[in-house]
């Protein structure tokens, strides 16, 4: 496979020079959106297939837009209703989509390093758009900008101080966020109970959200991933969401001009037991109304050639 095919698989393996240039794009797509017909003809020509192989809303419909505005065509397909679902192997699905002269293919798999594995069985640029707790860069991404939009830093975001709060140690989302984040200079700490920490990751750890609510520039809460949990890794009865969760009286404590955020899907009740869409600070539509954007700067950087006005 030709060594100068460019994917988006990780934020480190993009870099911080490529990140900034995305982030300036989205600015550029976010415009594109506002117009009265959000449509340009820039990937004509050009087929997406996005390949799902795990459950998603926010990721999967915001790829399949993002594509769409962009000109391009898309080709959707999930596990159930394939021929995966007779047996058939992913590289010899991967082989058979490739036969199709597929230009991109954007991936979410249960298996951490399922994009790599796929590049080498294809010469599409592959997206990775989560495998497994690995990474999930265009969530990072679409997180980066929105805390740079909410807090007037764009891409610097040197000095913010950001708590990832929860179920870190199953959380492809907290890797990625954290690796940009620390890219673009912000201080990161992990906050959870001890068995929900991973300890390999380079950051500082907190095992008491009450401590710090009250300092942090942006608050970002994690969905508890119970399908990727082999054992209960909190005990039940609600302690998790007494300790962790973002009650209506933690609530209080977060200062006014920091930011709430969460990738989504929430667990109400669980990580959240207050209504955030009655918080001033929270920043969760914002998170998914970027998302297109993002993805669509993500697609152009990958596939595009030329202008991005050129006429239809
Ligand atoms: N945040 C996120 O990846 O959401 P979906 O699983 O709905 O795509």
């Amino acid at each position: 496979m030709s060594a100068a095919r460019r994917h988006m698989r990780s934020i480190d393996e993009v870099g911080r020079e490529r990140i900034i240039k995305l982030l300036d794009l989205t600015g550029h797509m976010r415009e594109i959106n506002q117009r009265p017909v959000p449509k340009v003809p820039a990937l004509r020509g050009r087929v997406v297939c996005n390949l799902f192989l795990e459950d998603s809303t926010r990721t999967r419909l915001s790829f399949d837009t993002a594509a769409k505005r962009l000109g391009a065509d898309t080709v959707a397909f999930t596990g159930s209703g394939s021929s995966l679902s007779k047996g058939e192997s992913l590289r010899d699905t991967v082989e058979t989509l490739a036969a199709m002269r597929l230009d991109a293919i954007v991936v979410r798999h249960r298996s951490a390093g399922a994009p790599w594995q796929i590049a080498q069985w294809c010469e599409a640029a592959i997206v990775n758009a989560g495998d497994g707790r690995h990474a999930h860069p265009t969530q990072a991404l679409l997180d980066a900008y929105t805390i740079g939009q909410r807090t007037g830093r764009g891409a610097d975001l040197s000095g913010l101080r950001i708590a990832i709060v929860g179920d870190i140690v199953n959380s492809r989302v907290a890797r990625s966020t954290t690796a940009i984040a620390s890219m673009l200079g912000a201080e990161v700490t992990h906050v959870g109970p001890s068995t929900l920490l991973d300890p390999r990751l380079d950051v500082q750890r907190c095992t008491d959200l009450d401590q710090i609510i009250g300092d942090v520039d942006v608050l970002y809460m994690l969905r508890m991933q119970n399908e990727r949990m082999d054992a209960a890794p909190v005990p039940p009865g609600g302690e998790y969401t007494r300790r962790f969760g973002l009650t209506p009286e933690r609530a209080a404590n977060i200062r006014v001009d920091a930011l709430l955020m969460h990738p989504g899907p929430i667990n109400h009740g669980t990580e959240m037991t207050v209504d955030p869409s009655t918080l001033s600070q929270s920043a969760i539509t914002d998170q998914v109304g970027y998302g297109v954007a993002v993805r669509m700067a993500v697609l152009f950087d990958l596939l595009g050639t030329g202008e991005m006005e050129e006429e239809s």
